[in-house]
């Protein structure tokens, strides 16, 4: 249900025809914000997009308590506004809060008020092939303070992008053996700002050697394979789709990953999620069994692996040969556009 909470609209609307809207560039006229104080979730609001006064002292500053997540709202081919899957974000969102000792987002808050900020910039969700409305919920820390303890204030705010596409083309990979993103029992599982900035020094290496982006690896043997940061990674051997497993807690639970699962296996295809080896991966490679390897996130939704790296092996993937990748990604639109039935109830009207 969409909330009612109180709106300060913007004088006159930013939205103008040919605005960048590549990923993550523009944003709407308004944001969603709402304040944690004495224990509870006070004033919230939607008011003009605008700055964010703070102190230099704010804790998120200090000691990295931030959350975030990712979601996208899209105009079906009935003209109505629909989110895709937001009560899973919802749910991981306060998961990763409680990881980073930060209090619970009211479902009213998150998705309610997600509901009322759509409904009131909806003129800016793109109506163009693999674009949507980006939403970005977040919450940081906001005490003045400079001990290291969990802040007392919070600022909880979605903000709105419309946006094309993450991955403006098949991504090259390589699969990273020093440098280590998450250990079982860190933060790995958890939306939090530092998993992002802590990736940038190994990402930034390997596109010196020709490389978009690492895939991680587990931090003792780096040969279990974990995620690439912005989009979690699947294999398609012959017969079967193989993606790592969630067990350690060192991988993002992906929503498009879960969503990927199902539509596979609706597909006919066996999906097996476990432990994922790369000297398994080099050997099926070179069997001819591993023909595809893409990646699933929000952002990325199904984004081609052109090629994957580890050490002196290169794997090359024929991206306009990959059916089983491809299919996957029409079914997934499909459903979104409301061409296809939305059996699973991931699609939420605004
Ligand atoms: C997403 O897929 O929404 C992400 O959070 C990945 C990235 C843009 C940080």
């Amino acid at each position: 249900m969409s909330a009612n909470f109180p709106v300060t609209k913007i004088a006159e609307s930013r939205l103008r025809e040919g605005m960048d809207i590549s990923f993550g560039k523009t944003f709407t006229d308004h944001m969603l914000v709402a304040d944690y104080a004495n224990g509870q979730w006070g004033k919230v609001e939607i008011i003009p997009y605008q700055p964010i006064p703070f102190y230099p002292a704010l804790m998120a500053l200090h000691y990295g308590q931030e959350i975030f997540e990712g979601i996208k709202a899209y105009i079906n081919k009935n003209g109505e506004t629909v989110i895709f899957r937001p009560d899973r974000n919802f749910k991981r969102f306060n998961e990763s809060a409680a990881r980073m000792e930060m209090p619970e987002v009211p479902e009213e808050i998150f998705l309610g008020g997600m509901k009322q900020l759509i409904a009131l910039d909806k003129d800016w969700i793109p109506q163009k092939d693999n674009h949507s409305l980006y939403i970005r919920p977040f919450m940081f820390a906001t005490d003045e303070y400079l001990g290291v303890r969990p802040s007392l204030t919070y600022k909880f705010i979605i903000i709105l992008s419309p946006s094309g596409p993450y991955f403006a083309k098949p991504a090259r990979i390589l699969v990273e053996d020093h440098y280590t993103r998450a250990a079982p029992g860190g933060v790995g599982r958890a939306k939090n700002a530092g998993n992002y900035g802590g990736s940038l020094k190994a990402a930034a290496d390997a596109q010196k050697k020709g490389f978009d982006q690492v895939l991680w690896t587990d931090p003792f043997e780096h040969k279990w394979l974990q995620e690439v940061g912005a989009m979690n990674v699947m294999f398609v051997y012959k017969d079967k789709v193989v993606t790592p497993s969630l067990d350690e807690g060192t991988v993002l639970e992906g929503v498009t990953r879960d969503s990927a699962i199902v539509v596979l296996r609706e597909m006919g295809k066996s999906v097996e999620e476990r432990p994922v080896n790369i000297d398994e991966l080099v050997q099926e490679y070179k069997n001819g069994n591993l023909t595809e390897a893409f990646g699933t996130g929000t952002a990325a939704v199904v984004s081609m692996i052109q090629q994957l790296s580890y050490r002196d092996m290169d794997m090359e993937f024929d991206v306009a040969n990959a059916p089983v990748a491809a299919e996957l990604a029409q079914r997934l639109a499909a459903i979104r556009t409301g061409e296809a039935e939305d059996a699973h109830g991931w699609i939420f009207r605004v």
